[in-house]
């Protein structure tokens, strides 16, 4: 940037005598101060009002991870779809999708409206609550787009926290633990105060139905209680069709407020009905719901950041609250960021409305989540072969992205400093990180190292 014209330059490359240029110097900048005058104050933003915030672990671990020289490195800890060759994979469909967009002659860089494409909302609608859903035969559902799911978890958040008739005190968000890391700083960053709901559990690695249920019948009546609709992460472990029965059982009891995070519909199972089932379940239910939609994993646009929001209004509500309910969602959309993004929604729009294309999808859906299975089949299959002691039968009945190990943080350690495999601490590996070449060895080491630490 130029500097402003009235300010003296004292530059590295000014050819004074070496001799004379510190006294020049400070003789230059006295002067420059007389002529500025002595205004100018020390910024308040100091080191001691702005504490230094913590790395993010996730990005510092891919950091760490791409330092590291080893050709023997595996990174486990990537949230994103990996092929066999451990490369990103840009998944057919979308490549066909983006052929027809670049093609079409009427594309220009317009804005969107404020609620994102309409063809790409109603499409996301449809796509999450089912088309023949009642909510939205009887319109009672309003549809944002949104900066990927982070930014629907971000709208939903904002719109609680603004508009829950509760406001003193407000309720409590209850998140499961553990959870997706950003959900806990998303909700306090709005100004509600968190809490937890067990949910994993340590002895049997799967779901602490008896724990989750009592704790959510224990809360506050009408607190509010996020859930993931599939693939939970960091653990892997769902519900079953009965257990989230019980829960939706002690939600209603209770009046609390369901809100669903669903960031893997069909990358889960491969299976875009059986990975909506439980948000559906609580729609026909008649619950009022939210849901943060994502488009990141199942499309593979991680990047392109096309997610969606989604406010779903109980049916027969006497007056017309979801006009109400959209109309405040259009002015908070508006003032964070005016208008979402259009090329991401753009290319799932023109993949979820050609049923053709949408055909080829769900074949890539079935792509991803079928190598995921493998993987999780071969990792558990040679553990037990090695005898690794202890059970891993939950590496199969896990489901999505990742696997909860139940690896130590002593054992993550080990596991990287040794053996170069990265993890986040909690143990959490992605399964997507796993393919054939480098299956065997992650094996070996996580049996070498649960046996070095018995
Ligand atoms: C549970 C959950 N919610 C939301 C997201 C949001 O991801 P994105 O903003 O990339 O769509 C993720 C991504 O990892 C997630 O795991």
């Amino acid at each position: 940037m130029a500097p402003p014209p009235h300010r003296l330059q004292l530059s590295p490359h000014n050819s004074l005598p070496t001799t004379t240029s510190a006294t020049a110097v400070s003789r230059l900048s006295q002067l420059s101060s007389h002529i500025m005058g002595s205004t100018s104050t020390a910024g308040i933003f100091t080191a001691v009002n702005v504490p230094q915030a913590p790395e993010d672990p996730l990005f510092g671990l891919m950091a760490a991870y791409r330092k590291d020289p080893s050709d023997k490195k595996v990174d486990l800890g990537i949230g994103a779809y990996r092929d066999d060759n451990a490369k990103p994979w840009i998944l057919p469909v979308v490549r066909k999708a983006d052929d027809i967009l670049k093609n079409d002659p009427e594309l220009n860089h317009e804005y969107l409206p404020i609620a994102g494409l309409p063809q790409y909302t109603s499409a996301a609608q449809k796509l999450i609550l089912g088309a023949d859903s009642p909510a939205i035969k009887d319109n009672r559902v309003a549809s944002f787009q949104t900066i990927s799911g982070t930014g629907a978890v971000h709208l939903g958040a904002l719109f609680l926290a603004k508009f829950h008739p509760h406001q003193q005190p407000r309720p409590t968000v209850y998140l499961s633990d553990p959870t997706w890391a950003n959900h806990n700083q998303i909700f306090t960053n709005v100004g509600l105060s968190i809490a937890k709901y067990p949910y994993f559990s340590r002895e049997t690695k799967g779901l602490d139905i008896e724990g989750m249920v009592s704790a959510l019948n224990n809360a506050p009546a009408g607190s509010i209680i996020v859930l993931h609709a599939c693939a939970h992460n960091p653990t892997g472990v769902d519900p079953s069709p009965d257990q989230w029965k019980r829960i939706a059982e002690v939600v209603r009891a209770k009046n609390h407020f369901p809100f669903f995070d669903c960031a893997y519909q069909g990358f889960a199972s491969g299976d875009l009905a059986r990975d909506a089932w439980a948000i559906r379940y609580f729609v026909e239910q008649g619950f009022e719901t939210c849901i943060a939609q994502s488009f990141a994993k199942n499309f593979g646009l991680y990047g392109e950041r096309a997610g969606a929001y989604h406010f779903v209004s109980p049916p027969n509500q006497p007056d017309n609250s979801i006009q109400h309910i959209a109309s405040q969602l259009a002015i908070l959309q508006r003032s964070e960021i005016s208008n979402p993004p259009a090329y991401g929604s753009r290319i799932a729009s023109i993949i979820l409305n050609d049923p053709k294309l949408f055909s080829e999808w769900e074949e890539d859906l079935r792509t991803m989540s079928g190598r995921i299975a493998e993987m999780r089949k071969g990792l558990r299959s040679r553990l037990e072969a090695r005898q690794t002691p202890g059970s891993w039968e939950h590496i199969t009945s896990q489901i999505g992205m990742f696997s909860f190990t139940g690896l130590s943080e002593k054992q993550v350690q080990i596991l990287r400093e040794k053996w170069h495999i990265y993890m986040t601490k909690n143990g959490r590996i992605s399964m997507a990180g796993l393919n054939s070449h480098n299956i065997d060895y992650v094996a070996e080491a996580i049996d070498s190292v649960v046996r070095e630490t018995q």
